[in-house]
């Protein structure tokens, strides 16, 4: 009698182990809605990016990672994280921002795109105390034309929510006179902003890509691009084609091809020649000032 009940004690006791390792492989197995880091079978998890395309916004930002991304060992993140400008986010910690990334194998590089990222103050410094190591992209384009892009892309966003926006040259122009606080103008002030991020990363960790060179011919820009970012040059010109209906370059891998979506190469708003002239004349010393940050030059109004 006394040794079934001790067998039987025994028996209890170590079903309620096995049970314990049970629930605690089952705990780790599943991911903490939004900031667990996944861990797939194999050596795939979510890294953070070794490269962040920081800008600027409607400069080419979504036609760069999508370009990148057809490099076998890049992985993006497909939607735009915003978490070095968005102080909500921030507050979520480095955990959050890993598990908004994409699985990547060792030697992968994991690249994100915020363009916010570009003309926020905070960004820099939080940029680098999370990601010290990371290269930067920035990708730039003719100021004034971005700045009318950039109108164009609120003004169709009021539009879809039936709401009203003034003229783009009621926005820009106060008395006649450009108006410094404009938002769009302020950042279209690329040396402001440059001079921020590399107040907190050396010039050699930034790489500038010309968004007008990506336009007209992407494969040279994206060849300097994967030699930047130490990446094997895998890319090829047969990866773009110029699609003529939509009046830019599409992407081609593995018998899949992809054009950009409608948001992209919008017909721009339309600005007076004597308005257009005075943002020139308004941007030129900011342009200089720029391309002397830079070491190059760009064909810019
Ligand atoms: P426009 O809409 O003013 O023409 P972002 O992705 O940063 O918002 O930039 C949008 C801009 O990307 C577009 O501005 C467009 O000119 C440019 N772009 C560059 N390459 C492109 C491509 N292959 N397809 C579509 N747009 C492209």
């Amino acid at each position: 009698m006394f040794w079934t009940l001790l067998l039987a004690v025994l028996l209890l006791l170590l079903l309620h182990a096995q049970l314990h390792v049970c629930l605690r492989e089952l705990r780790s197995a599943t991911p903490a809605p939004g900031n667990a880091t996944q861990r797939l079978p194999g050596n795939a998890t979510q890294r953070l990016p070794g490269a962040i395309i920081i800008g600027v916004r409607k400069g080419g930002t979504r036609a760069l990672l999508e370009m990148l991304n057809l490099h076998p060992d890049v992985e993006v993140a497909k939607a735009e994280v915003h978490y070095f400008n968005l102080d909500e986010n921030y507050r979520r910690g480095p955990g959050w921002y890993r598990a908004q990334m994409p699985l990547s194998l060792p030697g992968q590089l994991t690249v994100e795109k915020t363009p916010g990222y570009f003309t926020a103050p905070a960004a820099p410094g939080r940029a680098r105390r999370t990601a010290p190591d990371a290269r930067l992209l920035l990708i730039v384009r003719d100021p004034a034309e971005r700045l009318v892009s950039d109108y164009t892309q609120v003004l169709h966003n009021r539009r879809q929510r039936g709401k009203p926006y003034r003229p783009l040259e009621e926005l820009l122009l106060r008395r006649g006179r450009i108006d410094p606080d404009y938002k769009a103008l302020q950042r279209s002030l690329y040396h402001q902003h440059l001079a921020r991020w590399l107040a907190h990363f050396p010039p050699g960790r930034v790489h500038v890509v010309d968004g007008e060179a990506l336009i007209r011919d992407p494969f040279p820009e994206l060849r300097r691009a994967e030699g930047f970012l130490e990446l094997p040059p895998r890319l090829s010109p047969a990866n773009f084609y110029f699609n003529a209906t939509k009046g830019f370059y599409c992407l081609q891998a593995a018998g899949r091809d992809k054009c950009l979506d409608e948001s992209k190469g919008r017909r721009h708003a339309p600005i007076g020649p004597a308005a257009l002239r005075q943002l020139c004349r308004y941007l030129r010393e900011p342009n200089r000032r720029f391309f002397r940050m830079v070491g190059r030059t760009f064909a810019w109004c």
